[in-house]
């Protein structure tokens, strides 16, 4: 089964984007599921009905998220809807809005997606990533699962490959979002699962992580607060994971799929 993961979509130029790349990249490549990384997706941060619908019409089968998930109200909406394939981090506490796994049901089997916050700079309060994932993968061990992916959205590499070794061979990949720089290390792990520590976005290149990169210079220089706005138009980067899992539910590949398209 081949599951492509795309890193943090930016706003409505990083959504066009996607529009204009995915069809026809899921043809070529045979590709069976899509997760997005979605809590940039909507302009602004966080995700909409129109956000997810659009992304949806383009072929996104699955959306996991993050810190930004909970930023607009129809967005907690959705995420508390247990018929929307819309995930967050599972380690935040108490009544959190949503669920933080869910499984896929598709036309290749059941798919586990497990959405975990990195420690580090994501607050105290935060439950154990490891402990929670250890919680899940218990919960799940008697279902039928042809593939697990976790997504670990986190500031810190050094968190993203430790967690890759102690979830290896334990599921089918663990992918990084959250920087908005893609990293250079995607491989499968010895145990089988595919590992990459950060997937990138898919926002315009001349930016700053998707912002426009003027007004992340002059708020630097001036310790301002200014408000932040997304190129609309420019050469965007989909960046994205193709991940093959075998039918024993272990990584055969892992192929970083990196395209620029111009969104006029
Ligand atoms: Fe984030």
């Amino acid at each position: 089964m081949k599951i492509l993961y795309i890193g943090d979509i930016v706003a409505k130029i990083g959504r066009r984007a996607v529009g204009q790349v995915l069809p026809k990249l899921k043809e070529e490549r045979q590709i069976d599921f899509v997760i997005a990384q979605s809590e940039n997706m909507s302009t602004g941060n966080g995700i909409s009905k129109k956000s997810i619908k659009e992304m949806k019409d383009a072929g996104v089968d699955f959306f996991s998220g993050g810190n930004h998930s909970f930023k607009k109200p129809e967005g907690v909406d959705m995420l508390n809807d247990p018929s929307e394939p819309i995930i967050r981090p599972a380690n935040y506490p108490g009544k959190t809005p949503g669920r933080g796994w869910k499984i896929a049901e598709t036309p290749f089997g059941r798919i586990l997606v497990i959405n975990l916050l990195g420690q580090t700079f994501n607050g105290p309060l935060l439950d154990h990533p490891l402990k929670v994932v250890d919680a899940i993968l218990e919960e799940n061990k008697d279902e039928k699962l042809a593939a697990t992916i976790v997504d670990l959205h986190a500031d810190l590499t050094s968190e993203k490959v430790a967690i890759g070794f102690y979830l290896d061979g334990r599921v089918s990949g663990v992918v990084g979002s959250h920087i908005h720089v893609s990293t250079a290390d995607a491989k499968v792990l010895p145990g089988g699962t595919a590992h990459i520590s950060d997937v990138g976005m898919t926002g315009p290149i001349d930016s700053v992580l998707g912002v426009k990169k003027e007004i992340i210079i002059e708020k630097w220089l001036n310790q301002l607060p200014n408000r932040f706005d997304w190129p609309k138009t420019g050469i965007v980067q989909f960046s994205s994971v193709l991940i093959d899992v075998g039918s024993d539910g272990k990584a055969r590949s892992i192929e970083q799929i990196l395209i620029n398209t111009e969104v006029n």
